[in-house]
C-alpha cells in the first residue's frame, strides 16, 4: 500500500494533483501554493481524534475524523499536516444523508506550506460531511507537536509523551484546520496506554477501559477552541490538588515524589482562578484545571484550556532549594498562563497578527493577580524593569516591528512571540488602562470577553469594547502605538517660565524615524498631588508653569522645584531634559523626593540616551551617583543592569578607565550589600531577599575582593553540606560567580565542584543557577569548556541558553565556539523559539564595524526566515554600539569624571 511521507520533499513546481476543472472547481491543487491562510470552502466542526502513542518506539498511529460543514462547491479539501505519514487509501469523506463513500482520487502534500490537498472525484455536496484520515508519526525530541520527555524514576530513565502546539503544530499530531480562527470541538481517545500511566489532556476522562496491563481512555468532548490549544500528556505523576470557591477541580502533577513542591503553585492557581473570575466577570470555562511540570520544554509554559505544561522551574517550589526569585517566577508564570484561559482561550485571536492581544494582555493582567495576592511584592515597580524597560530596548532599534504584525507563513509565527508583542503589548495596555481608568477599563473587558467568547477578535473588537465603555477616541489613540513601530522622546525645556514640550521618534542609532504618537502626557511639579494630564501630539508648551506648582514657593525651593513628565512612568516613551531641569531631577533623586518608579525611569531613560549619544557617558556616570543609597529593589536591579552594560562598553573604549569604573560601581553597590548582608533577616521583605541575591551577584561579577572571599567561604561551607544555613538559595548565585571569579586552567577547582553540584541535584532551579555561573569566569579556556558543557548530553536542550552568560572576557570565544557548533545547534534549536537566543546573545556584545561585516559574512549562507528579525535587531545593537563605543573614546571630561567619582566615598 503506498503511504504519503508529508515531510518527504517534492520537486518544486511538481503538482500534486491531476489539474482538472471545476469553480473552486476551477482549482488546480497548485492554486493552494504559497498562501499563507487555507483556504474557507470546508469549515471544521468537531474532530474525533483517536492516538495510541508508543512510548519506548517513539511513535504513534492515529486517525481523526473531522466533521465539516462544506460551504462552497469544491473538489478539494485543503488542511494541514507535517511530519505524518499518511494512508491515502484511508483518506474518505462520507455525506450524512448519503451512504455514499467519497474515496480522495489524490492526496498531494505541499510539504513547503505543511498542507494536504485531498482530490475528490466529484464536487462534494454542500453541508455537513465527515472528513477520515489514518495517519503514522513520530514521537520527536524536538519539544513541540508530539514529543517525549525524559523522566528517571526509580533510577531507571523513561519516556514520556507530551504535545505542544503552539503556533503550529498540531498538524504535526493529527491533520487538522490548524489556526486560530478554525475553532471546533475536540473528543480524543488514548488507546493502548501502559496502565501504570497517568494520562491527562484538555477534558476530563469519560471512561477508561483497561485490556490486560494496556488501557483506552476516553476523554470528554471539548468546548469550541482552536487547535493550538489541544493537548495530551501521558507518564507517570504524583499530583495534589484543590478546589476553588466554584468547586472548580485544581492538580498539579509533577514527578514522583516532587508533589509538596506543587503546593505553592496549587494555591496560586485557586486564588488566581478566584480572582479572575470577578475581574472579567466570567467564571473559568471548564470544569477541572490540569497543570503539568514537563522536564523538556521550550518555553515557561503554555496555556493549553484545561491541561496548563509548564517548564519544571516555572511551576515548582522547594523550601529549601528555591530562591524569593523563583518564587516570584512561578506565581508570575501561573498567573500568565490561568489569564489565557479567558483572554486566548475562551476569546482568541483572529490570526498571529493579533498575537500580542493574547501575549500582552496576559502579560499584563499577571502583575494585576499578582499584586492582588502578593501586595508586598510591589510588582507594578518590578513591571516596570521586567516589561516596560525591555519593550523600550527593543523598540529603539530600526529593526524592531509594529505591535500588529503581517505574518505570511507559518514559519514566521514563532519569531513574533517576542519583546515587542509581550513586553511593549503589556506596557501599552498599562498606559491605555491608566488612561481610560481601572473601573472602565474593567468593564469593557468584561463586555469585550462576553461579545467575543468561544470565538475570535482582533485588536479592533478590543477597542470597540474600550470604546464605548470609556467614551474616548481609543482606536485612535492606541492605533499610533499598535501599528507603528518604535516610541518617541519628549524632550523638554525650559525657557523663562514657559515649559516646551515636543516628540520625536527615539531611535538607539541616532537616525531620525518619522514616527509621530498621541501620547498620554502626564506631568508633577514639586511634588505628586499637582498631577496634571493631557493628550499631547507634536507640541505642547506650558506658558506659566509656575501655576503647576500645588504650592508657587515650592517653584524656587530648590529641593521642591523639580518638573517630572511621564509621571510613574505610565507612559511608553522616553523623556529627555534640559540640563537644568535634569540636575533638579537628580537633586530630587538624591534627596528622596521621587517615587520608585519614577527613580527608576530616570535612570532606564538616561542610560538609553547616552547609548544613543544624546548624553555624554560623563553626564550619565555622574547622574548614577545620585544613586548611592538606593535601597529599592527593582530601581537596584535596573541600575546592576546599567552598570553592566557601562563597564562593558568602558572595556572597549577606554580599558585604561576600567579600575576606576569598577571601583565606582563597588561603592554604588556597598551601601545596599551592607544593609542587606549576606544572611536572611527575620521578617525580612520579599524584594529584599532578592535584592540580596541581585547584589551580590554584581559585586561579584565586579570582583569585588571581600564578596570574593566571603562567597567561596560559604560555598565551601554548602559542598560540605547542600543545607547548610550559609548558603541560601537567594544568595547561591552570588557564590557561584564569586568563586567563579579565581578559576582558571590550572586553578580548575571551583569549577569542578560547581559541575558536581549540578550533576547531583535534581531540581532544575539549582541547575539553571549553576550553568548561568559557569561562563561568568574571566579565563577564557574554562569559558570554552563551560560553553560546550551546555551543549553536552548532560544539560536538557532547554537549558542551553542560560550556559551563555558569558563575561566580557568571553565574548570572541562564545562568538568561535557558535561559529563551529553552528551545525549542531541549528539541528537542535533551529526549528525552534530557542534559536534566536542564541544568536542574540553571542552577537550583540559586540561593538565593532568588522564584527558587523563578520557577522553578516557568516550568515550570508545560513539565515532562515525563523530567525531573520532576530538576526537583523543583533546586528543593529553591535553597530549602535560601535557609535557609542567611538563616542566615548572621543570624550574629553571622561578621565577627570571617572577619577572624581572613583574615589568618592559612599
Ligand atoms: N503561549 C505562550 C507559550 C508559547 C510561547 C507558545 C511561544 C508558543 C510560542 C505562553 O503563554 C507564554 O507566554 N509563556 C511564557 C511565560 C510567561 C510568564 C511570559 C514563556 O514561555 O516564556
Ligand atoms: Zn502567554
Amino acid at each position: 500500500m503506498e503511504v504519503l511521507q508529508v515531510h518527504k520533499q517534492r520537486k518544486p513546481g511538481a503538482s500534486t494533483s491531476s489539474d482538472s476543472s471545476q469553480s473552486s472547481r476551477e482549482a488546480t491543487s497548485s492554486q493552494f501554493k504559497g498562501q499563507p491562510r487555507l483556504p474557507k470552502f470546508a469549515v471544521p466542526k468537531r474532530y474525533d481524534i483517536h492516538l495510541k502513542p508508543d512510548l519506548k518506539a517513539c511513535k504513534f498511529s492515529g486517525s481523526v475524523s473531522i466533521e465539516l460543514d462544506i460551504v462552497a462547491d469544491t473538489r478539494f479539501i485543503v488542511l494541514n499536516a507535517a511530519h505524518l505519514s499518511i494512508n491515502p487509501a484511508s483518506v474518505s469523506f462520507n455525506h450524512p444523508d448519503s451512504s455514499k463513500v467519497l474515496q480522495a482520487t489524490k492526496v498531494g502534500v505541499v510539504e513547503a506550506d505543511e498542507i494536504l490537498v485531498l482530490d475528490f472525484a466529484e464536487t462534494l455536496p454542500k453541508g455537513m460531511g465527515l472528513l477520515s484520515i489514518r495517519f503514522d508519526g513520530v514521537l520527536n525530541d524536538q519539544m513541540k507537536g508530539f514529543y517525549t520527555s525524559i523522566y528517571e524514576h526509580n533510577g531507571e530513565k523513561k519516556n514520556m509523551a507530551v504535545t505542544q502546539f503552539e503556533p503550529a503544530y498540531a498538524r504535526q499530531c493529527f491533520p487538522c484546520w490548524d489556526e486560530p480562527a478554525f475553532k471546533a470541538k475536540f473528543k480524543i481517545t488514548l488507546l493502548d496506554v501502559p496502565s501504570e500511566l497517568v494520562t491527562l489532556s484538555n477534558m476530563p476522562v469519560m471512561e477508561k477501559k483497561e485490556n490486560g496491563h494496556l488501557k483506552t481512555v476516553y476523554f470528554e468532548e471539548s468546548p469550541l477552541m482552536s487547535t493550538y490549544l489541544v493537548a495530551v500528556v501521558i507518564g507517570l505523576f504524583d499530583y495534589i490538588e484543590a478546589h476553588t470557591l466554584n468547586g472548580i477541580k485544581v492538580r498539579v502533577y509533577c514527578q514522583v515524589g516532587k508533589s509538596n513542591q506543587g503546593k505553592f503553585a496549587l494555591d496560586v492557581a485557586v486564588k488566581t482562578l478566584e480572582y479572575y473570575k470577578d475581574y472579567f466577570d466570567m467564571p473559568y470555562p471548564l470544569s477541572k484545571l490540569d497543570m503539568v511540570a514537563i522536564p523538556d520544554f521550550a518555553f515557561g509554559a503554555m496555556e493549553n484550556f484545561g491541561l496548563v505544561t509548564y517548564r519544571e522551574t516555572a511551576l515548582l517550589y522547594d523550601d529549601q532549594h528555591s530562591a524569593a526569585a523563583n518564587k516570584q517566577r512561578v506565581a508570575t508564570v501561573v498567573a500568565h498562563e490561568l489569564a489565557h484561559q479567558w483572554f486566548g482561550n475562551l476569546v482568541t485571536m483572529e490570526w498571529w497578527t493579533d498575537l500580542w492581544l493574547n501575549e500582552g494582555f496576559a502579560t499584563w493582567v499577571s502583575y494585576l493577580a499578582n499584586d492582588k495576592l502578593f501586595p508586598e511584592w510591589k510588582v507594578w515597580t518590578q513591571f516596570l524593569d521586567h516589561e516596560c524597560s525591555e519593550g523600550l530596548r527593543l523598540d529603539g532599534l530600526a529593526e524592531s516591528h509594529p505591535i500588529e504584525v503581517e505574518v505570511n507563513h507559518a514559519s514566521e509565527i514563532q519569531e513574533i512571540f517576542d519583546t515587542i508583542s509581550y513586553r511593549k503589548g503589556a506596557s501599552v495596555i498599562r498606559m491605555l488602562r491608566d488612561y481610560v481608568g481601572g473601573q472602565k477599563f474593567q468593564n469593557s473587558l468584561a463586555s469585550y470577553i462576553k461579545r467575543h467568547a468561544w470565538s475570535n477578535a482582533k485588536t479592533e473588537d478590543l477597542w470597540t469594547a474600550l470604546k464605548e465603555g470609556c467614551d474616548e477616541p481609543v482606536n485612535k489613540i492606541m492605533n499610533s502605538w499598535t501599528k507603528q513601530k518604535g516610541y518617541p522622546v519628549v524632550s523638554v525645556k525650559m525657557k523663562n517660565q514657559k515649559l516646551e514640550i515636543e516628540q520625536s521618534q527615539f531611535l538607539y542609532s541616532g537616525s531620525h524615524g518619522k514616527g509621530q504618537w498621541i501620547i498620554p502626557m502626564t506631568l508633577c511639579c514639586g511634588d505628586y498631588e499637582s498631577r496634571k494630564s493631557f493628550l499631547m501630539e507634536k507640541k505642547a508648551e506650558i506658558h506659566d508653569i509656575k501655576g503647576f506648582f500645588s504650592d508657587t514657593d515650592k517653584s524656587s525651593d530648590p529641593a521642591r522645584s523639580w518638573i517630572k513628565l511621564n509621571v510613574d512612568q505610565i507612559g511608553f516613551f522616553r523623556v529627555k531634559y534640559d540640563e537644568a531641569l535634569g540636575a533638579k531631577l537628580r537633586y530630587a533623586i538624591e534627596n528622596k523626593y521621587l517615587s520608585i518608579t519614577d527613580r527608576l525611569g530616570i535612570l532606564d531613560d538616561s542610560f538609553a540616551l547616552c547609548m544613543a549619544r544624546q548624553m555624554s557617558l560623563a553626564s550619565l556616570l555622574t547622574f548614577l551617583g545620585a544613586y548611592q543609597e538606593e535601597l529599592e529593589h527593582t530601581v537596584l536591579s535596573n541600575l546592576i543592569k546599567i552598570t553592566d552594560k557601562v563597564g562593558r562598553v568602558v572595556a572597549d573604549a577606554k580599558p585604561e578607565l576600567m579600575n576606576y569604573i569598577k571601583q565606582f560601581f563597588i561603592g554604588l553597590f556597598l551601601y545596599s550589600a551592607e544593609k542587606l548582608g549576606w544572611d536572611p533577616k527575620q521578617g525580612e521583605s520579599h524584594l529584599d531577599a532578592m535584592s540580596r541575591g541581585d547584589v551580590f551577584t554584581a559585586l561579584a561579577m565586579l570582583g569585588h575582593e571581600e564578596t570574593l572571599i566571603e562567597g567561596t567561604r560559604r560555598f565551601h561551607a554548602f559542598l560540605e553540606n547542600r543545607n547548610t544555613p550559609l548558603l541560601h538559595p537567594d544568595i547561591r548565585k552570588a557564590a557561584y560567580v564569586a568563586v567563579m571569579q579565581k578559576v582558571n586552567t590550572t586553578n580548575r577547582t571551583g569549577f569542578e565542584s560547581l559541575l558536581r553540584v549540578y550533576r547531583e541535584t535534581d531540581q532544575s532551579q539549582e541547575k539553571v543557577r549553576v550553568l548561568g555561573s559557569l561562563a561568568s569566569c574571566p579565563d577564557q579556556g574554562i569559558i570554552l569548556e563551560a560553553l560546550n558543557f551546555a551543549l553536552s548530553a548532560e544539560v536538557r536542550s532547554q537549558d542551553a541558553v542560560f550556559g551563555l552568560a558569558v563575561s566580557k572576557e568571553g565574548r570572541e570565544v562564545a562568538w568561535k565556539w557558535f561559529k563551529d557548533n553552528w551545525d549542531p545547534i541549528w539541528k537542535t534549536y533551529g526549528s525552534g523559539n530557542l534559536v534566536t537566543r542564541f544568536v542574540s546573545s553571542v552577537v550583540s556584545p559586540f561593538a565593532s564595524s568588522e564584527k558587523v561585516k563578520e557577522v553578516k559574512e557568516f550568515f550570508t549562507s545560513r539565515t532562515k526566515p525563523s530567525m531573520a528579525r532576530t538576526l537583523k535587531q543583533s546586528i543593529e545593537q553591535v553597530e549602535i554600539n560601535a557609535k557609542w563605543v567611538q563616542s566615548i573614546k572621543n570624550e574629553k571630561q571622561l578621565t577627570e569624571t571617572v577619577n572624581k567619582l572613583a574615589i568618592r566615598k559612599y
